[in-house]
């Protein structure tokens, strides 16, 4: 099986960005940017510093990273994401218009701009407490499935970062990338998995990517792994 190659996603860029997107990009962005040079000691990014370290791969517009920060003070989470656009959704969630410089921002989630899987290879062993990984662009077709981020090579990076006990939740829409997770983690030991389920499990908030699977008829797996 090929390795997953450096990019794993395909835009980062949509439509044009208005006045107010660009401010966010270059004034809230850095308030919230998680500083690479903490990857070392993820739990220094937050504060006050936070009991656990979560992390969301490609949050999308940010609905859940932010349920989620709102409803867990406890747990410090980096929340990942390429696409300008999506991160413009997420600031522009998190502060009122013209109070780009000024607005309190949630002292427990930082912002990670790039390639989640640069920072997950920065990262300490053992560092992490939960990973979310929802809705996954699926790539449909055999030859790209090295760029999903399900992959056995990628797998044994996410399980380095991740404590004894970890939970890894997973979620797809896509029948073939759906297979294709069975498929990988019957090749693996380093989580125990259950089977899936096809309804959202209590603790999960919705995405926006979610809300159009359903309503186009889709139906969602989730899958809860624990790192052995
Ligand atoms: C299909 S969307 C789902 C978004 C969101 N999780 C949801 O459920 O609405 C997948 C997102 O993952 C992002 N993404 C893909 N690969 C990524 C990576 N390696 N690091 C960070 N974000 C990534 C894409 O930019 C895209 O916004």
């Amino acid at each position: 099986m090929k390795a997953p190659p450096e990019r794993l996603y395909g835009r980062a860029r949509g439509h044009r960005l208005r006045a107010r997107q660009e401010l966010l990009l270059q004034v809230t962005l850095p308030r919230l940017r998680f500083p690479a040079e903490l990857a070392a000691n993820p739990l220094a990014a937050f504060a006050p510093r936070p009991a656990e370290c979560w992390l969301e791969v490609g949050f999308g517009g940010g609905e859940h990273a932010l349920a989620q920060a709102a409803a867990h003070p406890e747990a410090g989470l980096i929340a990942c994401e390429v696409f300008v656009n999506g991160l413009c959704s997420l600031l522009s969630r998190l502060v009122p218009e013209v109070a780009e410089a000024t607005a309190a921002l949630p002292g427990n989630l930082r912002v990670w701009d790039a390639d989640a899987r640069t920072l997950i290879r920065a990262l300490p062993p053992a560092c992490l407490d939960r990973l979310f990984l929802l809705f996954p662009d699926p790539w449909p077709k055999a030859r790209h499935a090295k760029r999903r981020f399900v992959h056995p090579a990628t797998l044994a990076e996410v399980a380095r970062v991740l404590k004894p006990g970890a939970e890894w939740r997973i979620a797809s829409d896509d029948p073939t990338y759906q297979a294709w997770v069975v498929e990988v983690l019957a090749a693996q030991d380093a989580f125990a998995a259950a089977p899936p389920v096809a309804r959202r499990p209590a603790g999960w908030p919705p995405t926006r990517y979610e809300v159009k699977a359903l309503a186009a008829g889709r139906t969602p797996l989730y899958w809860s792994l624990r790192r052995r």
